[in-house]
């Protein structure tokens, strides 16, 4: 067994022991959130928009993390719901295959998903889900769990698809497993304009996070921030769990190395 494997099968261990019902999980997506997490959301999407040069061409923005359990997909979600309520047409695509959220916290009825598309079994048309909760909203989700994750991403399949798709969004944010857990990511984030990186504070150790941004600059890939996921411990008691979220810039953020 690899040895990232063994390291990923031992961080999914740690979070089944979280509360992770999927309730909850459904208050944490799109109008659910509070008032301040919904702002929150805004900013983020404020920077990241600014953050990226104003070019015609459909922005591909990946959301990966250094370890399991830091908010990605909770991230990647709000993120995408947020620029399709600007009105910019957004696709989410869930590419973490081992671990799917998407379907189960959207409802989705339909099984069929990336995987599905990958593996040659669908047409991608019968894969995309449309209008999501909104207008400009579309999701591709991760699909039935495959044996091999790490192939179909980085076949030369998923390159077209992307490429296709991006002919059809402004947007595609992309929800990846966690770079130091699992190489899955890797081969796709070579071929995305940025890269954002959530962290939960608390929880997220220095090395995992240093090494993260390594294996990503060494694949050259644009880091465009990070996304400070405060699942940590309260400071008052008043502010509500996940009220708050901060996005530093990759620039201010060298020094974590
Ligand atoms: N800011 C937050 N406040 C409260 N709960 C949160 C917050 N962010 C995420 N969560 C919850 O923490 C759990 C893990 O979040 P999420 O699934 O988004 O992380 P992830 O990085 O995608 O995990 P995985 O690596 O397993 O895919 C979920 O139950 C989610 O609802
Ligand atoms: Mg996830």
């Amino acid at each position: 067994m690899h040895k990232h494997e063994k390291k990923y099968i031992k961080s999914r261990k740690k979070m089944q022991e979280m509360p992770r019902s999927l309730a909850d999980q459904q208050e944490m997506i799109g109008d659910k959130l509070n008032f301040a997490s919904q702002e929150a959301y805004k900013l983020l999407r404020t920077n990241l928009i600014f953050s990226m040069s104003d070019e015609n061409q459909c922005k591909t923005v990946g959301i990966t993390s250094a370890l399991r359990g830091e908010g990605k997909s909770t991230t990647a979600i709000n993120l995408a719901y947020s620029l399709a309520e600007a009105k910019k047409n957004t696709l989410l695509i869930e590419a973490d295959m081992r671990l799917p959220l998407v379907q189960k916290v959207l409802q989705f009825d339909n099984p069929i998903g990336l995987s599905n598309v990958l593996a040659g079994l669908n047409k991608l048309e019968e894969a995309v889900q449309h209008q999501v909760f909104l207008d400009h909203f579309s999701v591709l989700p991760s699909g039935e769990i495959p044996p091999n994750p790490s192939e179909l991403l980085s076949s030369a399949k998923m390159k077209k698809i992307l490429f296709s798709l991006a002919e059809e969004y402004d947007y595609i944010i992309i929800d990846l497993p966690p770079i130091s857990a699992v190489s899955d990511g890797l081969a796709l984030a070579k071929l995305l304009s940025g890269m954002l990186i959530v962290v939960r504070p608390n929880y997220c150790d220095q090395h995992a996070l240093s090494e993260t941004i390594r294996q990503l600059e060494f694949l050259k890939v644009k880091i465009l921030g990070f996304v400070m996921n405060c699942k940590g411990k309260q400071k008052k008691k008043s502010r509500r769990y996940g009220e708050k979220y901060q996005y530093h810039s990759s620039d201010k953020k060298r020094d974590l190395k």
